[in-house]
């Protein structure tokens, strides 16, 4: 079963009960996506399907043949750093960085949502244009456990990269 994981064509033929959290970790040797509950109640394991955030320890690999994944290792490199990964840096979005990658996805999956005018629970006005607020990016982030509790700083990353609109 053919998949695309950051622009490279794989293919999984595992056990069916496999999900794409371990298979990413385990079978392909990206460990940039981290395990934290393992219960779909952290958000460290966020990954971008076709575009869209999906916990990926809730879904089983099987499950995408033919998807397109993006892991953290597919948003930047060190020497190639997407957006949000440099803003992260200049604003300490983190300490331990356990859930870094995990909020990093997940931030860039909620960027593309509200420019697509998804509303959240916190949108007061459903007819205008979605505003992203901090409260906004709280709500919308709250998927995405922080243990250190880096979160002004992941707000204020946020922020920067969608105040300049990327
Ligand atoms: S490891 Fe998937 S939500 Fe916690
Ligand atoms: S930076 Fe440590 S859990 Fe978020």
């Amino acid at each position: 079963m053919p998949l695309t994981i950051n622009g490279t064509e794989h293919s999984f033929s595992g056990d069916p009960r496999t999900t794409l959290l371990d298979f990413l970790r385990r079978d392909c040797g990206l460990t940039g996506t981290k395990k934290g509950c393992d219960h779909g109640q952290c958000g460290a394991c966020t990954v971008l399907i076709n575009g869209q955030r999906i916990n990926s320890c809730l879904t089983l690999a099987v499950m995408h043949d033919g998807d397109s994944v993006t892991t953290i290792e597919g948003l930047g490199t060190p020497d190639d750093m997407h957006p949000l990964q440099s803003a992260f840096v200049r604003h300490d979005g983190y300490q331990c960085g356990y859930c870094t990658p995990g909020q990093i996805c997940s931030a860039a999956g909620m960027l593309q949502e509200a420019a697509m005018g998804w509303p959240s629970f916190v949108t007061d006005d459903l007819s205008a244009e979605v505003s992203l607020t901090a409260d906004e990016i709280r709500e919308r982030m709250s998927g995405n456990l922080c243990r250190c509790g880096a979160y002004s700083n992941i707000v204020d990353a946020i922020t920067e990269v969608k105040e300049a609109g990327r």
